[in-house]
Parts: structure tokens; C-alpha cells; sequence
């Protein structure tokens, strides 16, 4: 599974890339917010630092502007990914940019109906929204497993990007059913790392280490 970095913060993303964790990034308009930055300049930034696709998301609502910006962040870098809305103007813009060979993304994905209608429009991605889903009381991971089934059907290429990962379980259970790609916050791809028995055995190896009075430097 690709690992994608839901964050538009070029410090925590550079961090998790230079271990290597990051295949791709995602933003939204609340993520720019959050960080405070004019849209372009931090997108070039992550741009520069990050070799895989990173998501940049149009505000128009209606096609034919959400194609002038898409074009328009698609000049930012070649890796841009143009994220749209799952509306009927969103897959209309997929379509057409699709059409211009241009990588899309698109979001706020919410039904497994929702993710076949971006695959016919040649979505590059397709972002089911699980936290989202979890939020009010209806299984987001089951809609990866619908989607996947789905896609595997018919041999859709649109690649499953689970979106909205809210916890380490999430990434585990994404992993599982097969999604292609998942994006989550800087926090809770380290928090992958984290076990109890881990900091339990770490702490008994490192007591018993000091109690042999040796050293390796
Ligand atoms: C990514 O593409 C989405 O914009 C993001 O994962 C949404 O996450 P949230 O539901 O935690 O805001």
C-alpha cells in the first residue's frame, strides 16, 4: 500500500520522506488553511521535496472553471494531481482533464456508486472518505471493501485511496482489504510504530542492559 501524506506542514512531510513513507501527497482547502500558506507557494514546496503525486484541490463548483483551475494548478509542477469534487461538474472536469492526460484525484467519495461513476470518468484516484463515514455511525471500511470489490470486477484502474484516516487501525484494516493508497495525517502514520509490549520490552532489555555495566561504544 502507497502511503500518501494527508498534510500540507513541509517539515512533518520531509521528515516522514526522508525514512522513506512518503509515496504521494494530499491537501485540501481546509488543510491550506491550516497551515497558513498561500496555496501555490506551499504546493511548489511539496512539490520540490515530494517525487509522487500531490493533490491540489480546485474551489470552483461548476465544470468548465473547475477545468481552467485545475489547468492553472497543474502548472504548479508535472507531479500534480487535480483534486476534484464527486459531483456531476467534478466528473465532468475528470473527464475532460483525464482526456488531457492529467493525474485526478477525486474527492469527498462517499458511496461505492460514487467511486464506478469516477472510474468510467477515468478518475486517476478515487478518495473514500472512512473517517467521515465512522463519524456518523456508518462503516467506512466497508465502503473501501465495496469499492474494491467493485473494481476488481470490472478491472478499473482508478486506484483506491483511502482518505479521511483518522487512526493506525484505519492504515491496518485499509491495508488489509487491499485499498491501493491511503493518506493520513504525519501523526498517525508514527503512531504505526507505537506498541506497548515494544516500550514494555525496550525498557526491561535496557535495565538489564545497564545492570551488565557494559557498553558497545
Ligand atoms: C484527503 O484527501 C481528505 O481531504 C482528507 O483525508 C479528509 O480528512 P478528514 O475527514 O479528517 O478531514
Amino acid at each position: 500500500m502507497k502511503f500518501f501524506v494527508d498534510s500540507a506542514d513541509v517539515a512533518a512531510i520531509a521528515e516522514l520522506n526522508d525514512l522513506g513513507m512518503v509515496d504521494g501527497v494530499t491537501t485540501n482547502p481546509s488543510i491550506i488553511l491550516k497551515s497558513g500558506r498561500d496555496i501555490t507557494e506551499v504546493t511548489k514546496e511539496i512539490c520540490e521535496l515530494v517525487d509522487g503525486p500531490v493533490s491540489a484541490e480546485v474551489v470552483a463548483t461548476e465544470a468548465d472553471a473547475m477545468i481552467a483551475e485545475g489547468r492553472k494548478l497543474a502548472e504548479i509542477a508535472d507531479n500534480i494531481t487535480i483534486k476534484l469534487p464527486l459531483t456531476w461538474d467534478g466528473l465532468k472536469a475528470c473527464k475532460t482533464l483525464t482526456d488531457e492526460g492529467r493525474m485526478v484525484n477525486v474527492t469527498l467519495c462517499f458511496s461505492a456508486n460514487q467511486a464506478l461513476l469516477a472510474a468510467k470518468a477515468g478518475a486517476t484516484f478515487i478518495s473514500p472518505f472512512i473517517g467521515r463515514l465512522d463519524d456518523i455511525n456508518l462503516d467506512g471500511m466497508e465502503l473501501i471493501e465495496d469499492i474494491r470489490t467493485v473494481y476488481d470486477n470490472y478491472g478499473f484502474e482508478t486506484q483506491i485511496l483511502a482518505a479521511s484516516i483518522r487512526s493506525a487501525n484505519h492504515m491496518k484494516e485499509a491495508a488489509l482489504i487491499g485499498a491501493d493508497v491511503a493518506t493520513a495525517p504525519p501523526n498517525v502514520i508514527k503512531a504505526m510504530a507505537n506498541h506497548v509490549l515494544t516500550d514494555k520490552g525496550l525498557a526491561a532489555f535496557l535495565s538489564d542492559w545497564e545492570k551488565t555495566g557494559q557498553t558497545i561504544l
